[in-house]
């Protein structure tokens, strides 16, 4: 079985992408290798943020690698917390504070439209190649559900109209920003 790491350590991605991995690829996380730099995420794009996890593991640890990195994106606050998303309420990555913070922002508003966007990058055989999800959907005006992680008892997406935190992991994943970019990757890779 072929061997690929998947730059993080976070269980609830983890379990996510080896459900749609299959039995195809061995995924392994950065504690797997070994690894436990703090790897620097000082770009100001997605895409930018990605590149330089996979790269990483890739230039250090000679490994095939890919590196997502997601944002939530709020119409109404000109795409806030965007590449922001994980510390916009500060560096201690608090999901909660994170919410509080968003919801206060949002309060009174009437545009709540929003969406997350992932973008995942992929080191491979020398090369490199981009993937990218995306789901539309709301604001809700307060928290519901107990499910996932981060944002999900505030966002609701379109399709379903419940939050992702009051919706099961398989069918979040069937929608979501990351199990889209995560299935065009795995096309792309049993494809090669
Ligand atoms: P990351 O780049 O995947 O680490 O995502 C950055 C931040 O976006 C996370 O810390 C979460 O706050 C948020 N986020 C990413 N994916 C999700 C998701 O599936 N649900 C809710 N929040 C998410």
């Amino acid at each position: 079985m072929k061997k690929i790491v998947f730059a993080t350590n976070n269980a609830h991605k983890l379990e996510e992408v080896r459900a749609i991995a299959g039995d195809s690829f061995h995924i392994l996380s950065l504690s797997d290798i070994d690894c436990h730099d703090d790897i620097p995420e000082t770009a100001d794009t997605l895409e930018g943020n990605a590149l330089i996890k996979a790269r990483w593991v890739r230039d250090r640890y000679g490994m095939d690698c890919f590196a997502d990195d997601t944002g939530l994106m709020v119409d109404a606050l000109n795409g806030e917390p965007g590449v922001y998303s994980a510390r916009y309420a500060g560096e201690a990555h608090d999901a909660e504070a994170n919410m509080a913070k968003l919801l206060e922002k949002m309060n009174g508003q009437t545009d709540r439209k929003a969406h997350f966007s992932t973008v995942i990058a992929l080191c491979l055989d020398g090369e490199e190649k981009i993937f990218e999800g995306r789901v539309d959907g709301t604001i809700a005006v307060q928290r519901s559900g107990a499910n996932g992680f981060g944002y999900d008892p505030i966002f609701v997406p379109d399709e379903t109209g419940i939050s992702f935190a009051d919706m099961t992991a398989e069918a979040k994943n069937a929608i979501s920003h990351r199990g889209r970019a995560t299935e065009k990757l795995f096309q792309y890779l049993k494809d090669k």
